[in-house]
Parts: C-alpha cells; sequence; structure tokens
C-alpha cells in the first residue's frame, strides 16, 4: 500500500472527527484535527481581549499577533492527541462553547488562514496523515489522494454534540447548541475566503442513519482502494 494524503471535510459535528482519528489509528497514520488550530487561535484571541462582547473579532489586532502564536499537537502514550498553543495543553479549553461561538468569524480572516494552512501543509509533507476541516481537500491539500465530504443534517449534528458536551459535564441545551451548528454552517459557507465546499473529486458521505461502526468500515474500504 503506499503512503497517500487523506482529506476530510465536512460541516461541524458531522462526525468527521471521529472517523478520521479511528481511521488513522488503525491504518498507523497521524491524525490531525484542523479545527483544532483555529480554535486554539480563537482562545488564544478570546483572552487577549481580541474580541468584544458582540463576538467581533479585532482583526488587525490579531494578525499581528499571529507570529506569537504557536500552535502544536502533543501525542499521549495512549495514542490521544492534546492541542499545544504556546506549550500549554488548551485541548479542553477550545472545546468550549465560548469557543466555539467565537471561532467562525476568526477562521474567516484570510491571513489567520493563510498562516494556518501553510502549518498544515507541513505536518503533511511526509504523507501518511488523516486530516479533517473544511477546506482539506480544496485549499490545504487539492492533491490529496482521497478526499471524504461528511454530511449530515443540522438537527443530527447538534443532537450528537449536545450529547457530547452533556456527557462532559457542560451546562448547555439543545436548543442553544442547535443554533450555534445553523450560525457556523452559513459562515463556514459563506465567507470570501475558501469557504466550505465539498471538493469536485471528493467522495460524498451522509452519515445521518450510519452507525459509528458503519462509517469506519466504509471509510476503512475507500482508504483500502485509494491505497493500493
Ligand atoms: O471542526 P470544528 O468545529 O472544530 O471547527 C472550528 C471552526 O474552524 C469552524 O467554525 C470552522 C473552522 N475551520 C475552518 O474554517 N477550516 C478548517 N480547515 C477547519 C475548521
Amino acid at each position: 500500500m503506499k503512503k497517500i494524503i487523506i482529506a476530510i471535510d465536512g460541516y461541524s459535528s458531522s462526525g468527521k472527527s471521529t472517523m478520521a482519528r479511528r481511521l488513522a489509528a488503525e491504518i498507523g497514520y497521524r491524525y490531525i484535527d484542523s479545527g483544532a488550530m483555529y480554535r486554539a487561535v480563537t482562545l488564544y484571541a478570546l483572552d487577549h481581549g481580541m474580541i468584544d462582547a458582540q463576538g467581533q473579532p479585532q482583526t488587525d489586532a490579531i494578525i499581528a499577533a499571529l507570529p506569537n502564536i504557536d500552535i502544536d499537537f502533543k501525542v499521549l502514550p495512549d495514542g490521544s492527541q492534546r492541542t499545544m498553543l504556546n506549550s500549554v495543553d488548551v485541548e479542553d479549553e477550545i472545546r468550549r462553547l465560548r469557543v466555539s461561538e467565537a471561532v467562525s468569524p476568526v477562521a474567516a480572516i484570510a491571513e489567520v488562514r493563510h498562516a494556518l494552512v501553510a502549518k498544515q501543509q507541513a505536518l503533511g509533507a511526509g504523507k501518511g496523515i488523516v486530516m479533517d476541516g473544511r477546506d482539506i481537500g480544496t485549499v490545504v491539500f487539492p492533491d490529496a489522494e482521497l478526499k471524504i465530504f461528511v454530511d449530515a443534517s443540522a438537527e443530527t449534528r447538534a443532537m450528537r454534540r449536545f450529547k457530547e458536551m452533556m456527557d462532559k459535564g457542560a451546562d448547555v441545551n439543545y436548543e442553544d447548541v442547535l443554533a450555534n451548528v445553523v450560525h457556523r454552517d452559513k459562515i463556514d459557507t459563506t465567507r470570501a475566503e475558501s469557504p466550505l465546499r465539498r471538493a469536485d473529486d471528493a467522495i460524498s458521505l451522509d452519515n445521518s442513519e450510519m452507525t459509528l461502526q458503519e462509517q469506519h468500515q466504509w471509510l476503512v474500504d475507500q482508504y483500502k482502494q485509494a491505497a493500493q
């Protein structure tokens, strides 16, 4: 089997990260969650007063701060990964609602995207990587050997995220989570800079009615075909 790049794009909470992580573990590839990188930049901006009460980012201040924002991933002995922001483990912090609510406008800033795309391309230089996000098959790795576009209804996705947050003990209600999912879909698909869209050569997967095991098996089959 040849070493390839696997790009998995899709809407927020479509389950793409779960699929991507599990595939990478099974085939011995590195997994990169590109959304975590946008979340880490957003956390930095929030903690440095660069996002106002209405959720509007101070674009110039964030661009000026980019050289001071170092994002990395630490792999733990059990294979799980932690997102590191300037050497601090922010994995839990970046998943909170305050970051989810602020991240889309930050991810729409062209200079932020350019900086993170360059980092993502460097991470994939040696191939053998599974990366998930919104623009991996269209912008980051347009030549990826396997591109998947994952979709599911907004309600299905909101329910998944809601359960995930409840399991972590968060105090949230479903309507707020659904509103956040719909709002982010809109920003992600309508932004000027690399909006979320399916690459022409991506394979679509609607996983609304599939179990995790079914999705995994489907993805492994796609990988086997692409890497042979
Ligand atoms: O996948 P996620 O929910 O963790 O992504 C967080 C935000 O980052 C979301 O608003 C979309 C954005 N994002 C992006 O614009 N490009 C990527 N490659 C990954 C995420």
